[in-house]
């Protein structure tokens, strides 16, 4: 490793651009930094909304988000604790119990609509069709069955195969993610394992049966960086095998260069900027995207010492303001809309959207990331 601070949560938007955290050629559909990926997405999902029903109101938390995710590309989504990264994803599940929480929009699957579908058609979605690894396998891994069971339980429901064939396949995904000596392990507690092993079994759980898509919901964000490292790779390896679509989640834009074709940045429960991974850091449109990028810290420095963070907090998603998001906190909110009128989401460059009034004045500035020296994989 490269021996800088500041590659660890520290509760704060901060990363650092890893140089060793190389992209693994995977099965990309052409997207790169030419621009949205070509062919048909796998998943589409279309002005998603979700609010909650609390004591003080409507919490409304994810606000209008559109994306698509296409075969065999990685996508990250980016933003602050809280700004709805974890609902958004919940809700391709239908993992979200309704009510408190109601769910608007469109979300197709293959062409399959799974906002209103069935409990029985989302049951079969999930783990089969799309599956998600989340940060701490302690609580979705269950504590009192042997790993062997929770890997092969899915395969067994949704792929129909015997004890003997998803053993097998057991066997192989669990030396596939590196557990070593899997067949003696098959038996072994969660408990038994480190929290590395454990996010790997998480992973092969994720992937038993060849999901679509899969969402790794900050699944690194717990572990040694080096561990990190690994689990970025094994995931990029296995998803060039099976050209399985990745939603990369993370606070940290920093560990995204290293892993994703394409960005979305997320605050207050929108996309507010979206580009492949070079134009982001080159050409950052949305001031909230360069306020992440100048709180990078640069690579060599040991200190998180003047680095800059975004002063302000989020709003309030019981009291969303009726302007842009980010205007309470954004130093060039100069716009006379920017107060009272929500910036739409619209492209700026191939593949690159924004939802600021400041999106072509932007463009004049000098990028925070390659003018301050940091380096980017
Ligand atoms: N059941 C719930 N009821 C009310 N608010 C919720 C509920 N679940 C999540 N939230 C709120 O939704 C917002 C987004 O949460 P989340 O998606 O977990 O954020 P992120 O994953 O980006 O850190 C937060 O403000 C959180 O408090
Ligand atoms: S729309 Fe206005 S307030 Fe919002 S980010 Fe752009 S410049 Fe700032
Ligand atoms: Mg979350």
């Amino acid at each position: 490793m490269n021996g800088s601070t500041g590659a660890r949560d520290d509760g704060r938007d901060r990363g650092l651009p890893r140089q060793d955290a190389t992209r693994a050629p995977i099965a990309s559909t052409g997207g790169g930094t030419a621009g949205r990926p070509s062919g048909d997405p796998v998943l589409e999902v279309e002005d998603l909304r979700v609010s909650f029903g609390t004591r003080r109101g409507r919490a409304e938390v994810v606000n209008g988000v559109t994306y698509d995710l296409h075969p065999g590309e990685t996508v990250a989504l980016v933003g602050e604790s809280g700004s709805g990264k974890s609902v958004s994803s919940l809700a391709l599940l239908g993992l979200l119990p309704t009510p408190p929480a109601r769910v608007e929009g469109s979300i197709r699957l293959e062409g399959q609509q799974l906002v209103g579908a069935s409990d029985d058609a989302l049951r079969n979605v999930r783990g089969n069709d799309i599956a998600m690894i989340f940060q701490d396998p302690m609580t979705s891994l269950n504590p009192v069955m042997p790993i062997g069971r929770q890997v092969t339980e899915g395969m067994r429901l949704h792929l129909g195969l015997s004890a003997k064939e998803a053993r097998d396949r057991a066997v192989d995904l669990l030396t596939r993610v590196g557990i070593p000596s899997p067949e003696k392990r098959l038996e072994d507690y969660p408990h038994q394992f480190s929290g590395g092993m454990r996010q790997r079994v998480m992973i092969a759980i994720g992937l038993a049966c060849d999901p679509t898509v899969l969402i790794a919901d900050e699944p690194t964000t717990a572990l040694d960086v080096t561990i990190q490292a690994q689990i970025v790779e094994l995931v990029q390896q296995l998803q060039a095998d099976t050209g399985t679509a990745v939603l990369w989640i993370t606070h940290d834009l920093g560990v995204v260069a290293g892993l994703a074709d394409r960005v979305m940045v997320m605050y207050a429960g929108r996309i507010v900027e979206e580009a492949p991974v070079d134009a982001l850091y080159d050409d950052p449109r949305h001031p909230y995207t360069r306020g992440l990028l100048a709180s990078l810290p640069v690579l060599g420095e040991t200190t998180d010492e003047g680095l800059e963070s975004i002063p302000g907090l989020p709003p309030d998603p019981v009291a969303m303001p009726p302007g842009c998001p980010f205007w309470p906190r954004c130093t060039v909110r100069d716009d006379p809309r920017c107060e009272h009128e929500a910036p739409p989401l619209l492209e700026v460059g191939p593949g690159h959207r924004a939802a600021t009034f400041y999106a072509e004045a932007m463009a004049e500035l000098p990028s925070p990331v390659r003018d301050a020296g940091v380096e980017t994989p």
